[in-house]
């Protein structure tokens, strides 16, 4: 069976893509992480109604939740929800364990540095190697057991942090199997679709934490440059603290209200090719601020590697061609945004 790390070990990375800075070290915004100026999101400069974000809140307590998941997906391929049911505690103790983490001396942190190649671990994010200036950013990527990089962090106190991440990937998983059947009944897809989708058996899924320090200069740094997210669905918990960002065509950079919470959730590349680009593809950045350190937890969840992704058999014209999910990834890994372009018919 191949698995998405493997997918990934094919793509290989440098090393000033891969080590984050030493934020502890540095108190201005060196040359290498200053961009060029960028837009202000829409709902930051404007005094209209589009202060709010522009997604949708769904309780998924409310009896009429999948219509409204179904009409978001369609409209913007991204929303947030409340009442989802994963306890707040836990939520809490995966913040409170990222930022354990990522307070750790760099050089500590750099013990578990992804390797070239590799894809869990410390490191900079997947983009990194797609945009000229780094990213005012680190991560740290699970996928499956953390218990080997957890033992190098904590040699003697590693199960608190691993037992916390398991109990959140359970979570994790629940959810997004729940989210993403109420999505595929909006679609009124086959059963066997439906069991590609959500199946666990041989699925991927990978858990990664975001820590976005505070910044010297948060107009010239940028925390994650604009991306879109390779698998199916995923799932982000902002911690309470705004930062995200997504694109509206024809209106520009909108901010995702941190609601506290909820969890945001958007349409991943493959969803978008499954759903015939019936759910649109959402491109969203994360930016940083001067007095908070941000932490995110976003969680991927795709199909088995080794299966097929197309449209939907419903559509009577596909407008993606059928190719594997490592073929997809590997396409994506090398023309990033191209990748989809690529596979249109
Ligand atoms: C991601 C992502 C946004 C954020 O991890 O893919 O888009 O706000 N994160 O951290
Ligand atoms: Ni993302």
């Amino acid at each position: 069976m191949t698995t998405l790390s493997e997918v990934y070990r094919n793509d290989l990375m440098t090393d000033r893509h891969i080590t984050p800075l030493d934020f502890d070290s540095i108190d201005r915004v060196p040359e290498s992480h200053s961009w060029p100026p960028f837009d202000e999101p829409l709902n930051k400069i404007q005094t209209c109604d589009l202060r709010d974000s522009l997604i949708p809140v769904i309780d998924l307590t409310n009896s009429k939740s999948r219509n409204l998941i179904g009409q978001a997906c369609e409209t913007w391929g991204m929303f947030q929800v409340i009442n989802h049911g994963v306890p707040s505690d836990l939520v809490k103790k995966v913040e409170s364990e990222s930022r354990r983490l990522f307070a750790l001396p760099a050089h500590e942190k750099r013990r578990v540095l992804r390797s070239t190649g590799g894809a869990t671990g410390y490191g900079s994010a997947r983009i990194s190697p797609f945009y000229d200036k780094g990213m005012w950013h680190e991560g740290f990527t699970i996928m499956g057991s953390c218990v080997d990089d957890a033992k190098v962090l904590w040699p003697h106190d590693f199960q608190r942090f691993c037992d916390t991440m398991d109990a959140y990937q359970n979570q994790m998983r629940l959810l997004t199997h729940k989210l993403l059947l109420m999505i595929l009944e909006t679609l009124d897809v086959t059963k066997v679709e439906i069991v590609w989708a959500i199946s666990t058996h041989d699925s991927q899924s990978a858990l990664q934490l975001n820590s976005y320090p505070s910044c010297p200069n948060p107009s010239r740094a940028l925390g994650l440059a604009p991306h879109t997210d390779s698998l199916l669905l995923t799932l982000l918990n902002q911690g309470g603290i705004n930062g995200l960002e997504f694109f509206v065509e024809g209106l520009g950079w909108s901010q995702v209200q941190a609601v506290e919470g909820a969890l945001v959730v958007n349409v991943g590349d493959l969803l978008h090719i499954f759903s015939n680009a019936k759910f649109p593809i959402v491109s969203h950045r994360a930016v940083v601020n001067q007095s908070k350190h941000r932490i995110s937890v976003a969680y991927f969840h795709g199909p088995p590697v080794e299966s097929r992704v197309a449209p939907s058999a419903k559509f009577q014209k596909p407008c993606f061609k059928s190719l594997l999910v490592k073929e997809y990834l590997s396409l994506k890994a090398k023309h990033f945004y191209e990748a989809l372009s690529l596979i249109r018919t």
